[in-house]
């Protein structure tokens, strides 16, 4: 089996006459955590609608564990910005929302509810809760059909920075625990290097992948390990896309990713 489960090979989407992604090319490996940093209007909620199967007007293939992608499939989870939940259906219903009203009974559904810290919630309405706890129902629902791929854009965009810290941990437990495979987008690159395996970096106009940073530290990470401070500096610089400086640092991205964490690694 190849270790390769997501493979979106030579992507283009257009909105009208405008090309949005031209040639996008990505792949992520079984089990990884991966993110997408790339500056607003880039392409990347438009690229994750393409793997979720939302939208499927577009050029190029997308294959999920070796096969084209289908539409709706079970395969593939996705939690969006703002949770989503459905206000007139009780937490339970909304986690087990793709087996209709029965999802609600579901072994799942307490299990979920238990990994996610929400243990007896079941009756709640999504009024009832605060905006961290609504995310943590929405990745719940996102989970609930075991998929092999969890899509996630910017997922704690709206929660404060406690909250987020703890939301990441949770998250980052709840793929090992669920064997499931991660790609999100996030606007901040401390918690994409944080939490990722490889942060892939979008350029814009037209939207393609421009590196790929690889992260070859533990799962569980120290956030004040110099090596992150390293890193992020490394990421950034790749998104200033301003002066032909970076195009060089592009062409040697694995280089200095080496570099990077070996200096940061000599501080500690
Ligand atoms: N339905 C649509 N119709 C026309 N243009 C669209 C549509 N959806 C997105 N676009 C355009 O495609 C481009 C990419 O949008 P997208 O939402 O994918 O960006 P993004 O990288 O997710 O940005 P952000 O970081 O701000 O969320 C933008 O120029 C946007 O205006
Ligand atoms: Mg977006």
């Amino acid at each position: 089996m190849s270790n390769i489960l997501l493979h979106a090979d030579n992507i283009s989407k257009k909105f009208q006459h405008y090309e949005v992604l031209d040639n996008l090319s990505l792949s992520v490996k079984r089990g990884d955590i991966v993110s997408l940093v790339g500056k607003s209007g880039c392409g990347k909620s438009t690229l994750i609608k393409l793997i979720s199967g939302l939208d499927s007007d577009y050029s190029g293939s997308i294959y999920i564990n070796g096969k084209p992608l289908k539409p709706h499939s079970s395969q593939v989870g996705v939690v969006f910005q703002e949770p989503r939940l459905l206000p007139w259906l009780t937490v339970a219903e909304n986690i087990g929302f793709r087996l209709g009203k029965a999802g609600a009974k579901h072994p799942r559904v307490n299990e979920l509810l238990a990994e996610m810290g929400l243990q007896g919630k079941n009756d709640y309405y999504p009024k009832q809760l605060s905006g961290g706890m609504a995310q943590r129902v929405a990745i719940a629902r996102g989970l609930f059909c075991r998929p092999k791929m969890l899509l996630l854009d910017e997922p704690f965009s709206t929660v404060d920075a406690f909250t987020k810290m703890r939301l990441q941990d949770l998250l980052r437990d709840a793929a090992e625990y669920n064997q499931a495979t991660l790609l999100f987008v996030t606007h901040d690159i401390e918690e994409a290097v944080y939490l990722s395996d490889c942060v892939n970096v979008m350029q814009t106009n037209p939207g393609r992948i421009k590196a790929t940073v690889n992260i070859d530290l533990p799962r569980v990470r120290n956030r004040n390990d110099p090596c992150l401070a390293a890193l992020k500096s490394q990421v950034l610089e790749l998104l200033d896309d301003r002066g032909g400086e970076c195009a060089a640092k592009e062409e040697n991205g694995n280089e200095a990713n080496d570099m990077a964490l070996h200096l940061a690694k000599l501080a500690l």
